[in-house]
């Protein structure tokens, strides 16, 4: 039980990933807050887990944020940590270099990366005047090496040139806001994970798996040792570290 009686907030706690890391963190004793833009889906999740609750949250409104921090701070006393996690995108998004307008690269950037400076900057607010903190931030490891595009040859599917910035930008952020936090008992890192498997064709599962170790795309629950590692004390004095998940896709 790493975390005991945690208040842990997990943004887009309805998603693929999100899901995943909302039942480890309660398998863990905490207790964890699904946050998501589409509460309905966060309430069918929360119903299957114990010690949860699902909230709506939208990451691109301030009002939104703050009203979550009062409503979590007014239940529970306290909050012990947020995972930035949502993945919102516009109707335009996925798309090839040069079909990307400057109008769709703009918004992209401001509705993710600016949704998790936003979500970050509230918190740490609120961390501030508890005196304590722990942000987690979900980036990829299409923040760390540029794309392999070859593996995306025959399929429809491309890695859009936003994700790369959102993903880069984020991991920059992070440690950004942890030498920033220093001295405030605020601890900010980030997880870079490898791309999980999501009904991909299989020529591109091939083709991924062969740039990795043993497994090739990952499931999301390969994901949750490395977070319920960075939520729990065992990670105490560690600050602004990425760490990457992906069977050495990267390597
Ligand atoms: N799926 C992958 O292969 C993969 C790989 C590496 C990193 N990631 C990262 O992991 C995170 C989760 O990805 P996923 O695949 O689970 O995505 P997903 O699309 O399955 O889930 C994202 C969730 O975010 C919610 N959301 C969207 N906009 C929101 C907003 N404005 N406010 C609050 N919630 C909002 C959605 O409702 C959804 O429940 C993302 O940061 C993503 O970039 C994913």
């Amino acid at each position: 039980m790493k975390l005991k009686d945690k208040v842990i907030v997990v943004t887009g706690g309805a998603g693929l990933i999100g899901a995943a890391f909302c039942r480890a963190i309660s398998a863990e004793g905490g207790i964890v807050v699904i946050a998501d833009v589409d509460v309905d889906s966060a309430q069918n999740i929360s119903d299957l887990i114990p010690n949860s609750t699902a909230i709506q949250l939208d990451i691109n409104s301030k009002s939104s944020i703050e009203a979550v921090i009062v409503n979590l701070h007014k239940k529970y006393k306290k909050i012990d940590a947020v995972v930035n996690n949502a993945y919102p995108r516009n109707k335009n998004y996925g798309k090839h270099f040069f079909d990307v307008t400057y109008e769709d690269f703009c918004e992209n950037l401001n509705i993710n990366l600016g949704g998790y400076f936003l979500t970050s900057q509230l918190f740490a607010k609120f961390f501030k005047q508890q005196n304590y903190g722990n942000i987690i931030n979900i980036s990829s490891i299409y923040g760390v090496i540029p794309p392999r595009f070859d593996i995306y040859v025959d399929t429809k599917m491309t890695m859009p040139v936003e994700y790369a910035v959102i993903k880069s930008g984020l991991i920059h952020l992070t440690k950004y806001m942890a030498s920033y936090f220093k001295s405030d008992k605020i601890r900010v890192n980030s997880i870079s994970p490898g791309g999980v498997a999501n009904g991909q064709p299989e020529s591109f599962l091939k083709k991924y798996a062969n740039y990795c170790n043993s497994k090739g795309m990952l499931d999301p629950q390969d994901l949750v040792g490395a977070l319920i590692f960075l939520l729990s004390d065992d990670s105490k004095y560690i600050h602004g570290q990425n760490i990457i998940i992906d069977d050495g896709f990267t390597l």
